[in-house]
């Protein structure tokens, strides 16, 4: 695996394979490598001749007051990971690389899928922050495919709704959340949890996880749905920032249910806020299990 800094650099060693006609697989990441980055990385060595990993804690999504500062930041850690997840080309830009001086563009998806959930909850400049630096990198990459994760629905709704937009041709390859056995979402700010929130973050996917159990037995409002989620997590201790029951390819919110819902959750256990969600087919629902499932990891 090679280590690259600059846009040239990373222009220069994906020339021979686009001569050539390979293809390109990209997984945008801010690091700190958990078994959910991970996951990408293997379906892009699955999917693709070349793989690139961008390594880039991006400023711009960041609000005031929260945790860019303290991001878990181990790019040695990370660059042994991705070696051995098989990644041919690691992308380190330093800022200047990504937003050199005089940079002046922002790329806006506008409308609702930026406005509720994250965007209502971080404001409408975190997306702002994520639409503008994966337009870059791949333009930077001009990958075929590039790679999200289901644990971040709405990031993928919403760079899915860019490049189609902007008609940038490349495929945007979503796949599921990998959770720790427990249930709890994989994600680098779990590192933040102390021992005893730890053990509150499942807050998280047992919320989720009563809303599939009502849905499991016919409840069809959502209002009940959401009641049923909070009151689980009422029981660990946490209140959701935010809670909804929405369209899982819009985000709309849903007067009642009759197709497949995304179950979205955001809360704040102790100084970390962590997100989860899960899409759920409530026509589905009836022998299997009543919390989320570790479907990635069980295929792995
Ligand atoms: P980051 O949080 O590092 O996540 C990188 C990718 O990993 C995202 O597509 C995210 O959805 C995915 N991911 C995170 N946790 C996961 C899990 N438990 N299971 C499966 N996939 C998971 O998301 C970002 O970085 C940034 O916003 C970025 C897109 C890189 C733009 O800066």
């Amino acid at each position: 695996m090679r280590i690259v800094r600059t846009a040239a650099a990373l222009r220069d060693a994906l020339a021979p394979a686009r001569a050539a006609g390979r293809t390109t697989g990209l997984v945008p990441t801010m690091g700190a490598f958990h078994a959910g980055h991970r996951a990408l990385m293997e379906a892009a060595r699955e999917r693709c001749d070349v793989v690139v990993v961008s390594l880039f804690v991006n400023p711009t999504q960041f609000g005031p007051g929260e945790d860019l500062a303290a991001y878990p930041r181990d790019e040695d850690r990370d660059a042994a990971i991705a070696a051995g997840e098989g990644v041919d080309l690691l992308f380190v830009p330093p800022a200047a690389e990504i937003y050199p001086d005089g940079f002046a563009t922002t790329v806006r998806v506008r409308g609702p899928l930026t406005e509720t959930l994250e965007g209502a909850a971080r404001g409408p400049g975190h997306f702002d922050g994520v639409t503008t630096v994966v337009a870059r990198l791949f333009a930077l990459t001009r990958p075929d495919v590039a790679f999200f994760g289901a644990k971040d629905a709405q990031q993928a709704l919403v760079v899915h709704q860019m490049t189609q937009d902007l008609g940038l041709g490349m495929e945007i390859d979503v796949r599921p959340t990998v959770r720790e056995p427990d249930g709890l979402a994989a994600s680098s700010r779990n590192a933040h949890l102390s021992a005893e929130d730890r053990v509150r973050a499942l807050a998280l996917p047992r919320g989720i996880a009563a809303a599939r159990a009502a849905l499991a037995a016919g409840e069809r409002d959502p209002a009940q749905v959401a009641a049923h989620a909070r009151a689980a997590m009422a029981e660990h201790d946490v209140a959701p920032e935010y809670l909804a029951i929405v369209s899982p390819d819009d985000l709309s919110p849903l007067a009642e249910i009759d197709g497949d819902v995304l179950v979205a959750v955001a809360a704040r256990i102790g100084p970390t806020r962590l997100i989860d969600n899960d899409r759920i087919d409530p026509a589905r629902l009836g022998q299997e299990q009543s919390r989320p499932v570790n479907r990635a990891a069980a295929t792995r």
